[in-house]
């Protein structure tokens, strides 16, 4: 099976993180967030995986020079423009050769991390004779999503973006497809077009999408809560998704650090051997990456604290993220989902709250 990961997006929810990182390279319990997404497709019968790339693709080429990602081979292509999320399937379908090979294909929203069955998914998807198949997962407040109705086999009658209240369902697009080569010849070459708002309910028109509603482990990282809660996710062991549960060595992939909670003697779960922790310093269910140093005195909780970052002596950090080569100065508080942004000083005795330093361009 081929898949193309869409990750070209701004990722503008996760700024200032994002200014120097692209969403999907950005560090996920001490591996970049991709590497979890593949590892997870790969886990479930993908063998090649295309990436979709666009804002900062050198990131990502830079870091898999080899074309092999978690055990996956590995391919992209970059758009010369943002072509939106069908623009970008298509584009990534033809350039990359996948029209050659004329299957069914999956595609995978870059930020989606879940314990999806694709084996069953794709079960569903050719006894239905689907054109596109969807992975639904049931949420609290679908507003913000885009909604699916279906009947009881799993045909979907609509696909509704971002409805008023009250909504018609409660499951929601995961961010998780199979697709036949005929939805490609639906996409507009050469313009932006949604998969979403264009793709699928003309699919949905024709009788021909279907769904799976699965309320199996899945988070979009795409926010600044959700970013901070999958590692802590990952940490506590809720999902199986990810590098470390694989097949692929903990030892080797993660330095030493594994998602289970299990770590070497002496380092608490989540904290890099390769991190300084002075021993009158507090961490609780964080994640501190290789090269952090965290002063004395000090208090880390339920945050992420990026590899060089430095906490001083007596600061606070709770429930947010401190970019990589960041500092929190001296008696700094820093908490409620603050992102400090990458090499960003937090000048000594400040207090931060909910905040995004540097501000959001
Ligand atoms: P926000 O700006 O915070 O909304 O993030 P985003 O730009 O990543 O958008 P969103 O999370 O809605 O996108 C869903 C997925 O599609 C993500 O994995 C994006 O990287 C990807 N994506 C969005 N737009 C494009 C595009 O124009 N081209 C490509 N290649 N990928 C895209």
């Amino acid at each position: 099976m081929q898949a193309i990961l869409l990750v070209g997006g701004f990722g503008t929810r996760l700024r200032p993180l994002t200014l120097t990182t692209p969403k999907q390279m950005l560090p996920v319990l001490h591996r970049p967030m991709i590497e979890h997404v593949v590892c997870a497709l790969g886990a479930h019968g993908v063998d090649r995986v295309v990436l979709a790339l666009g804002y900062h693709d050198e990131a990502f080429r830079a870091a898999y020079p080899d074309g092999r990602c978690a055990g996956v081979d590995l391919s992209w292509v970059v758009e010369p423009e943002p072509l939106d999320t069908a623009g970008a399937i298509r584009f990534a379908y033809t350039e990359s050769g996948m029209e050659s090979s004329e299957g069914t294909f999956l595609v995978a929203n870059g930020d989606v991390i879940t314990d999806l069955d694709v084996g069953e998914m794709l079960q569903l998807h050719r006894t239905s004779r689907a054109e596109a198949t969807i992975h639904l997962i049931e949420v609290e407040d679908p507003s913000r999503y885009g909604v699916v109705v279906t009947d009881s086999d799993g045909r979907v009658g609509a696909f509704v973006e971002k409805p008023q209240p009250p909504a018609p369902s409660n499951w929601i697009n995961a961010g998780t497809y199979l697709m036949e080569p005929s939805v490609i010849g639906r996409i507009d070459a050469g313009r932006r077009v949604s998969v979403e708002r264009e793709i699928f309910p003309a699919v949905a028109e024709d009788r021909s999408l279907w769904a799976l509603r699965r309320n199996t482990y899945w988070i979009d990282a795409g926010t600044p809560q959700t970013y901070l809660r999958a590692q802590l996710d990952l940490l506590d062991g809720l999902s199986s998704a990810g590098v470390s549960s694989a097949g692929v060595s903990s030892e080797r992939v993660l330095s030493g650090v594994s998602s289970a909670g299990v770590s070497p003697a002496g380092v608490p779960a989540g904290v890099s051997p390769e991190a300084s922790i002075d021993p009158a310093a507090v961490i609780e269910r964080s994640v501190v990456m290789a090269g952090a140093v965290v002063g004395t005195d000090s208090v880390v909780r339920g945050s992420a604290v990026h590899a060089g970052a430095v906490i001083e002596p007596g600061a606070v950090v709770l429930d947010s993220v401190v970019g990589s080569g960041a500092t929190v100065g001296r008696g700094a508080r820093v908490t409620d989902g603050t992102l400090v942004g990458a090499r960003f000083e937090v000048a000594p005795g400040v207090t931060l709250s909910g905040a995004r330093v540097p501000g959001a361009a």
